[in-house]
């Protein structure tokens, strides 16, 4: 069985009744009108609805079979076609009216802002292009990229993708050895990184954390630096350059590396069940079909939209609705650079208010820390210029869905609630804006997408009962393989559940086939939206001299969904303290970096185990939140 559900059940069933109807206006103005009827004629044909909506990018060279399932589960789209990620998401809009449209609007912290039409963003991308490959950097090769949320991330992406070399994005909330152990895995050539950046009101020294990473790394040839905050930093310009030394004097213009559909366009570091995060792989042709075809439906997006995601590039969801995705629907991004609640608990709403952003996507951690500052911050702002409103990273508890709706979306815009993964590329589970709402339910798989929720052994689940969330067809953004990993790949995808994709996450589907997801079944921990394995955290606390062995599990918390609880067996003769549990906290802290959130840490004799001897954090659970304990035939 599934693990203990996190949720308020009481509060989803109350909320599973009622419907938030979409507004004439809504329906009016949809891309998409008739919700039952795009769901039915997609899922007559999936792979030509798929074949349609990769029609609205550019292909060098058709494609000449939609789906290769030969080598399953390694499946291909689009096979025999040639383009390239960044020809989709700039070149193709160059000589078009777009041309002249903003492409990025940034702003920090502190008010300072820049702005990109469309032109000069691809003139930017084309002299780094010309610098990339002038320092060796080709088609295959790997470039790492540890850099805030400014204007430079989506270039040095772009860069990459245009040439054919492979980005791997490391959010700059991570520590040196997290960043040493994704360039190493990649075996990164290049790395991007930034002076400094801003978060909480306060410079964080990100050229100081990539200089103890770079130093673990031998695969390093040149490091080029950004210069964002004027910190002052060490340099070393026998390894390093800054930025806008790098770019100077390149030409404007750069030929596109014209790409096989299935050549990998970019590899992005997440976490699994074991201390070793998993390298992501996605590739030039279906990842941008996937992307731009949920972007433009699930937020009704028409062409001349503000849209602001408030996730960072670092992950999955800056990729793909920061970058990419507003960029091949050919939109203006929005980048803001710093926290939500700096200087006030009204900036998030301020900067909607002055940009007049139509498209405000956030996670619901952001929404619960702001239901706390209460609604008379976000009243303050009338806000006229939203249409949608989306969620992403972790269940919406239907209390936070209502105050979202309410109070931002001032009962006008319909919450899309979107359930995918790094692993999915794009939108997996999802509503449009013409479907009928439920508070804190992601509504129905996207058109084209086959869902369901099964037991261990593939069987369907009864309306209303918890079971595994699988996918049972194949989608063109789907991850294609782990990198360098492929055995790996297998296993946590391919082999959990015959025939399906295994999603690690548990789910229930009420009376109407709308589903409702309940959080994770393995021991994966989602700290503010925010993908952490159990063994990743043991491992940091095992790395300290103090301790013996370590087990972790994610406890609920009313802001950030889930914090970290930790139990510890120390080494003997060395004496439990406050002062120890606040130097094991900053030990993990250092060695992950921020992301680690240790609420508690408890120290004892001994931990719940399996004969074989595997920890069993489902108890350690149990007997923290007072649940049922559950079978225990296999503890010791
Ligand atoms: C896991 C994937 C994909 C973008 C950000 C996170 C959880 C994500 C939802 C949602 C309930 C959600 C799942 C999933 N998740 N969105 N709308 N409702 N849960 O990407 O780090 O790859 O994490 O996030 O547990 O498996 P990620």
């Amino acid at each position: 069985m599934p693990k203990q559900s996190q949720r308020d059940l009481t509060e989803v069933l109350l909320s599973s009744q009622k419907l938030y109807k979409p507004s004439k206006e809504i329906i009016k103005e949809a891309n998409v009108r008739d919700y039952d009827k795009i769901l039915k004629q997609a899922a007559r044909d999936p792979e030509k609805f798929w074949a349609e909506a990769a029609l609205d990018l550019h292909w060098f060279k058709p494609w000449t079979k939609i789906l290769d399932k030969s080598k399953k589960p390694f499946y291909k789209w689009f096979t025999g076609a040639k383009c390239n990620l960044a020809y989709n998401a700039l070149d193709r809009h160059i000589g078009t009216d777009i041309e002249k449209k903003t492409a990025i609007i940034w702003e920090d912290e502190t008010g300072k802002t820049r702005k990109y039409t469309y032109l000069e963003l691809y003139q930017e991308v084309n002299k780094l292009v010309n610098g990339l490959r002038g320092i060796g950097v080709k088609k295959g090769d790997r470039v790492a990229v540890y850099m805030p949320n400014i204007p430079e991330i989506a270039m040095a992406m772009l860069a990459c993708a245009k040439i054919g070399a492979m980005h791997s994005v490391v959010y700059a909330g991570f520590s040196a050895t997290a960043l040493a152990d994704r360039i190493n895995d990649a075996k990164a050539k290049v790395l991007f990184t930034a002076d400094g950046s801003f978060r909480r009101g306060k410079v964080i020294n990100l050229k100081d954390i990539a200089d103890d990473a770079v130093k673990q790394c031998k695969s390093i040839k040149k490091v080029i630096v950004v210069k964002n905050n004027n910190e002052k930093i060490n340099f070393n310009p026998k390894l390093e350059t800054w930025y806008d030394d790098f770019v100077k004097g390149q030409s404007m213009e750069a030929k596109c590396a014209q790409m096989d559909s299935e050549d990998p366009a970019f590899v992005l570091y997440t976490s699994g069940t074991t201390s070793k995060p998993k390298g992501v792989v996605h590739v030039h042709g279906g990842y941008p079909v996937g992307v731009l075809r949920t972007i433009k439906w699930v937020f009704d997006l028409k062409g001349d939209e503000i849209f602001w995601c408030t996730a960072d590039p670092g992950w999955i969801t800056g990729h793909s609705y920061i970058i990419y995705g507003p960029l091949l629907a050919g939109v203006t991004t929005l980048m803001y650079e710093g926290m939500p609640d700096i200087p006030q608990p009204d900036r998030i709403w301020q900067v909607v208010e002055k940009y007049k952003v139509n498209v405000l996507y956030t996670a619901p951690t952001l929404i619960r820390a702001m239901m706390k500052y209460g609604p008379e911050w976000p009243a303050k702002h009338a806000m006229p210029s939203l249409k949608i409103l989306g969620s992403v990273g972790e269940p919406i508890n239907p209390e936070a869905w209502k105050w979202y709706y309410k109070y931002v979306g001032k009962n006008r815009c319909p919450v899309m609630d979107t359930w995918w993964q790094t692993e999915t590329g794009s939108h997996m589970i999802t509503p449009l804006p013409c479907a009928p709402l439920k508070a804190g339910s992601a509504c129905k798989p996207f058109p084209g997408i086959i869902a369901d929720v099964v037991d261990k052994k593939g069987k369907k689940a009864p309306t209303g009962k918890g079971g595994y969330l699988v996918i049972k067809n194949q989608w063109p953004s789907m991850i294609r393989t782990i990198f360098n990993n492929p055995e790996r790949f297998i296993k946590t995808y391919w082999k959990e559940i015959k025939g399906v994709y295994f999603t690690g996450d548990i789910a229930f589907k009420d009376k109407d086939g709308y589903y409702w997801i309940q959080g994770r079944s393995d021991d994966v921990l989602k700290i503010a939206g925010h993908r952490l394995g159990t063994a990743e955290v043991e491992s940091a606390f095992v790395s300290h001299k103090a301790v013996v062995e370590a087990g972790v599990i994610g406890v609920p918390d009313p802001v950030k969904g889930e914090v970290i609880k930790a139990f510890v067996i120390l080494k003997q003769g060395i004496t439990a303290s406050d002062e120890l549990k606040q130097e094991l906290k900053t030990h993990v802290r250092t060695t992950l970096g921020p992301v680690a959130v240790i609420k508690d840490i408890a120290f004892v004799e001994k931990l719940p185990k399996t004969r074989s001897g595997k920890i069993m954090r489902r108890v350690l659970k149990a007997q923290e939140l007072g649940l049922p304990l559950g079978d225990t035939s296999s503890l010791v």
